[in-house]
């Protein structure tokens, strides 16, 4: 509780806090209390104002009202009543405030990024982000390559309460380990030769706001054991730093690998993964989810060409529909900015389009048997009972089909996957991918 002399010290008390309740005398030195309450009224935000007053006239009890006040109280009022009246005012307050922040939340829901919808896949994963945004809860975004995750990690900060603060990513697998260790938690001056000055890791630039750890399962092993006791205890030490910093961040988390795999394998912390997968959202593969694909590609051409992109003929649209998409909507992406460029008189037809995308002979969809004499090496891994194998098989079959469809040309190999070409080669590391002669 804060106490003013008048008018003019509670306008400024006013000015300098948070206040929820104004309780105020009608007859004030300098500046009365009708016209405090004016001047309160007409700021962002008003405290709920209770007027007491000696000699309550229904006049003025009236004009209070119209002014705003919430109530008025005649002297000598008792105790008990004036706490009551406060706690209700205290609690309208509150509901006002909880409402403003609601609608603007509301108004930030419109801001949600596109995100091409129509399968029954992207409709959950759509309602699962709208559930999951406003929480603190870390989400794991699982899926393919190109499926839309860091799409989704944006769209769930900005549907937060942290969408004015920042958003920060950082690509694990973008970096050697010492140099990923200082991205993420920063250093002090002197910490190791050329660290001249200090430099703030990304964690503590999040702060308040949102971390996207994207491809997390390649983070070291070390650094996952300094994650978990940062995420664990909200702060962290800086490289070669001897205080702690506390933190305020939201871990959003990606991988297009199976994280209880890695976990398997032991390349990956169990209790780092129980604490940010509390929440999972999981981006079904392009190829399972063929509905999505002409909303996508009609939603994309707008987006590479403008408003009116050239148009896509019934034969090149069928094509679209019927390939199966190893690099997911990535991949769509760039064979349709591809045909934009080369398209003719405002249409796409099938000569647009990659040869795999117009002319495709080989993949057969999971659990679709395959025709007698497609060649099996390219065919989606099928197990005997005719349901798609593991999600490292079939992203291994799927690596072969692209380098061999390439020649085993990597660069272009990890274009047609949508993937880096560093993600390229950890990935035939670790499937152990050799060229068979
Ligand atoms: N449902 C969708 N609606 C609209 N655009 C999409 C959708 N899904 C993906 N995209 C677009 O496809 C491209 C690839 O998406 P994104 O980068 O989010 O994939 P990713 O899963 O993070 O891939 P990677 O694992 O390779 O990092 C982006 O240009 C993204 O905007
Ligand atoms: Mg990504």
């Amino acid at each position: 509780m804060q106490v003013a002399s008048d008018g003019e010290a509670a306008l400024r008390l006013l000015e300098e806090s948070n206040v929820d309740v104004l309780l105020c005398d009608i007859n004030m030195p300098r500046m009365d209390g009708m016209e405090l309450l004016r001047r309160v009224r007409e700021r962002a935000n008003p405290p709920e104002a209770i007027m007491l007053t000696g000699h309550a006239t229904v006049e003025t009890a009236i004009e209070a009202m119209k002014l705003g006040a919430y109530d008025y109280l005649s002297k000598p009022y008792h105790i008990t009543e004036l706490d009551a009246l406060v706690r209700q005012a205290a609690d309208k307050r509150r509901l006002r405030v909880d409402n403003q922040r609601l609608r603007a939340q509301l108004a930030r829901q419109s801001a949600m990024p596109d995100i091409v919808s129509e399968s029954d896949a992207m409709r959950e994963v759509i309602r699962l982000v709208e559930r999951v945004a406003p929480s603190d809860a870390s989400v794991l975004i699982t899926g393919e390559s190109g499926t839309g995750k860091e799409l989704v990690a944006h769209a769930i900060h900005r549907l937060s309460n942290r969408a004015d603060s920042s958003f920060i990513d950082l690509n694990c697998a973008a970096f050697q380990e010492s140099l990923l260790e200082s991205e993420l938690f920063g250093y002090e001056a002197g910490a190791f030769s050329g660290a001249k000055g200090r430099k703030l890791g990304l964690i503590e630039l999040a702060d308040g706001g949102t971390l996207f750890l994207d491809e997390i399962t390649e983070l070291p092993l070390q650094l996952q054991a300094k994650l978990l006791r940062a995420i664990e205890t909200r702060s962290f030490y800086r490289v070669g730093a001897v205080r702690k910093v506390e933190v305020n961040v939201r871990i959003v988390a990606a991988t297009n690998r199976n994280p209880d795999q890695v976990v398997a394998d032991g390349a990956f912390r169990a209790d780092l993964l129980y604490r940010i997968n509390g929440f999972q959202i999981n981006l079904t593969p392009l190829r399972e989810r063929p509905d999505d694909i002409e909303p996508l590609a009609h939603y994309l051409l707008k987006q590479l060409a403008g408003p009116t992109p050239p148009e896509l003929t019934p034969e090149a649209l069928e094509a679209l529909r019927a390939y199966h998409w190893p690099g997911n909507v990535r991949q769509l992406r760039n064979c349709l900015e591809r045909a934009v460029l080369l398209s003719d008189q405002g249409r796409i037809t099938l000569s647009e389009l990659p040869p795999e995308v117009a002319r495709p002979t080989s993949y057969v969809r999971p659990g679709i048997p395959a025709p007698a004499g497609s060649p099996a090496s390219v065919a989606a891994p099928v197990d005997a009972s005719g349901a798609p194998s593991s999600l490292r098989e079939v992203e291994r079959q799927q690596i072969l089909a692209a380098l061999e469809q390439t020649g085993w040309h990597r660069g272009k190999t990890a274009e047609i996957l949508g993937i880096s070409p560093s993600t390229l080669y950890r990935r035939l590391r670790d499937y152990n991918l050799e060229r068979r002669s």
